[in-house]
């Protein structure tokens, strides 16, 4: 049986994760795509988190993606933490076999573990409304994508200790790096 391993990205892992980024994200038009540049430059940004940084290895081989960085949401109670989700990739030759599926629930049980409450994402809502994402502009959350209307989701993770504060609303502040793509 080939193993499966979902676990944070080390260091030795960086190059795999540009090969499975550059080849899930390939277009025809660009010799690499921007994703790639854009987890390098979040890798080395405040907004990186070591533990939230999932990689699927499935037979030895890193073959999945799952990123969650840092942004912050503001509304007139003040700033609060909350997680982005993406990049999302699986290496095409191992899409459709439940990695992507498994490498985001991974990471989602990871954010929940360390107490995080918001998790937002912009993406196909057909993809990842299986995690339970819905439209995040009718959870009170704003950003630059809100205007695209479905794409734009979010996800409230369960509290882990009973009274804790409810998932934060207002407008979600991406770091510079988000411009890229
Ligand atoms: C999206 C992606 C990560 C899915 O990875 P995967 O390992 O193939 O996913 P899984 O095997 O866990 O799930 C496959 C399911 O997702 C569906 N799926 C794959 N890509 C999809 C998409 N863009 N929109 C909707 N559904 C999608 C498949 O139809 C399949 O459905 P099923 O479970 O009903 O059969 C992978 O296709 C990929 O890397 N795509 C290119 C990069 C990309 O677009 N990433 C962002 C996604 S918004």
């Amino acid at each position: 049986m080939t193993t499966l391993r979902l676990r944070p990205e080390d260091p030795a892992d960086t190059g795999a994760v540009r090969r499975v980024l550059a080849a899930a994200f390939a277009r025809p038009d660009v010799a690499t795509p921007p994703e790639v540049g854009l987890v390098d430059e979040l890798r080395d940004s405040d907004a990186w988190l070591p533990k939230l940084a999932m990689v699927a290895e499935y037979g030895g081989e890193v073959v999945g993606y799952a990123l969650f960085t840092r942004v912050r949401v503001k509304s007139d109670a003040g700033t609060a933490p909350a997680l982005s989700l993406g990049p999302v990739a699986v290496a095409p030759h191992r899409q459709r076999i439940g990695l992507g599926t498994a490498v985001v629930q991974a990471g989602l049980d990871a954010a929940t573990e360390l107490g995080e409450r918001l998790v937002v994402v912009l993406g196909d809502p057909a993809w990842y409304r299986r995690f339970g994402f819905s439209r995040a502009d009718r959870m009170g959350l704003t950003s630059p994508w809100s205007g695209l209307g479905e794409p734009w989701q979010a996800l409230v993770l369960p509290p882990t200790t009973s009274g804790e504060a409810p998932a934060p609303r207002g407008e979600v502040a991406f770091p510079t790096a988000w411009s890229r793509v």
